[in-house]
């Protein structure tokens, strides 16, 4: 019998089944076969949260949970973020390679002529409530790009792939600054070519009555590294959603918002806001002990902490680390560091949580650097999207050109009724 096959008893018929192993996987098609007789439809697999079911095969990321190892491409995500600059890294992981000298000029280029927008979804923006939620505000503005581009919906022709890619990847920023001007009331700023992605975000967001916006060197330099952090995560639950509504053949802008909409929930990229609550509401390294407490008790979560993958120090987060102390040479130090070092310290040494292998995550010194920035905690989960977006387009791209693809249906356990008698209104009894 060949080593790489799993044989399964069904003890119900006594039939044994050779079932291929291929790169630790079976396919849950070939259980199908394991049945008790003709009209038994085969035996599926039940996996709740697709804990342990891989949905695709993806040449973009790499991670060891166990060991903290995060890689684009095959590249280190540690060496990304000391050699690289953003759009560099989203040329690598749309296109599988660092770019040229050369390519990377045109890359650049191109993405800058790609930021402005209609002025329709600046005028859409508007009739945003003054208090709407920046990400909220992103979600909703993504989708409407789709009635700008109604030509991005032949998601089958490569170079409208990469043409809308290339809008989306532009726009992010422009759609994140303007969403956090309307929240100051404050009038929007135009793109400036003369600067780079980070520094021209930084321009959209902070420039105020000066001619010519200049960014601190040293907060983009550190923008730029948050961005090659965020940009993709394998299989995490936005990329999950941009797979699968990308799957029905959704035109890239409503596909994209739906992953945004999923990244904001708390539990996702929602939590980097979530952790500056938790934060504030600890207000001092003295109350971290009764925090945590309260969290092993479960009234909490500590929000930043834990991951579904990494069952080690998430390496993004020992770069944000790193990161947050360059920013606070420039902004001076964020007092609430003190809190989160703490809650870290405590928190890594407690039983409760080296049980559960719940480290500090992506987002848990994120938000902290971004406070110190000047960005109020409702951007800081558009600050994730903006790179993310990278990440999803990529994740899209590669499951359109996937030919073991379809359309994405999962089967469910069926535990409702079984076939009912039809009630006339007046037999029914009240079930409220
Ligand atoms: C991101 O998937 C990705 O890659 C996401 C991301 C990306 O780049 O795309 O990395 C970005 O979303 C990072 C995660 C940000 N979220 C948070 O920081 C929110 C707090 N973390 C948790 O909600 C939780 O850790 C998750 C959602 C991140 C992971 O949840 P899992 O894998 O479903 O784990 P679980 O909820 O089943 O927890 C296992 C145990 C449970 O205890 P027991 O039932 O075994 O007693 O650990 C406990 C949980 O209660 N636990 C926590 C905890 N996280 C898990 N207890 C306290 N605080 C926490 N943060």
């Amino acid at each position: 019998m060949a080593e790489d096959t799993l044989t399964i008893t069904d003890n119900r018929t006594n039939q044994t089944y050779a079932i291929p192993i291929e790169k630790g996987t079976i396919r849950a098609m070939d259980l199908r076969q394991i049945k008790t007789g003709p009209k038994d439809f085969g035996l599926m697999t039940y996996d709740p949260a697709f804990m342990n079911t891989a949905s695709c095969r993806s040449k973009i990321t790499f991670i060891d949970g166990e060991r903290g190892i995060l890689r684009y491409r095959g590249y280190p995500i540690e060496v990304l973020a000391e050699h690289c600059s953003f759009l560099e890294v989203a040329f690598l992981i749309l296109f599988g390679d660092l770019p040229t000298e050369t390519e990377l000029e045109k890359w650049v280029n191109q993405i800058t002529h790609h930021t402005m927008l209609h002025e329709t979804t600046r005028k859409f923006m508007e009739g945003f409530r003054y208090n709407a939620h920046p990400m909220a505000m992103l979600v909703t503005t993504v989708a409407a790009l789709s009635t700008v581009y109604p030509e991005a919906r032949a998601i089958d022709d490569p170079s409208n792939r990469m043409l809308q890619i290339k809008r989306l990847i532009g726009k992010m920023p422009s759609i994140a600054a303007m969403s956090y001007r309307h929240s100051l009331g404050f009038p929007y700023v135009y793109p400036d070519n003369d600067l780079n992605y980070s520094e021209n975000f930084m321009n959209m967001l902070f420039k105020m009555v000066e001619p010519k916006y200049v960014a601190n060197p040293v907060l983009a330099s550190a923008l730029d590294v948050l961005f090659i952090l965020h940009a993709d995560h394998e299989q995490n639950c936005s990329a999950n959603v941009m797979r699968s509504v990308g799957s029905a053949q959704t035109d890239p802008y409503l596909t994209t918002a739906a992953a945004a909409a999923a990244l904001s929930g708390p539990l996702h990229g929602g939590a980097n806001e979530e952790v500056l609550k938790m934060i504030d509401e600890i207000g001092s390294a003295e109350n971290v002990p009764a925090y945590i407490k309260g969290s092993k008790e479960g009234h909490s979560k500590l929000m930043g902490f834990g991951h579904r993958v990494y069952k080690n120090y998430d390496p993004r987060a020992k770069i944000i680390k790193r990161t947050a102390e360059q920013v606070f040479e420039v902004t001076g130090r964020n007092p609430k560091l003190e809190i989160a070092l703490e809650l870290e310290r405590i928190a890594l040494e407690d039983d409760y949580f080296i049980k559960r292998k719940l480290y500090p995550n992506v987002d848990f010194y994120s938000g902290i650097i971004y406070q110190a920035m000047g960005f109020k905690p409702e951007m800081f989960t558009v600050l994730f999207a903006i790179p993310r977006t990278v990440g999803w387009l990529a994740q899209w791209q590669e499951m359109l050109i996937d030919s073991e693809q379809k359309i994405a249906r999962p089967r469910q356990v069926y535990t409702g009724h079984d076939v009912r008698e039809f009630m006339p209104i007046e037999k029914r009894t009240a079930s409220w």
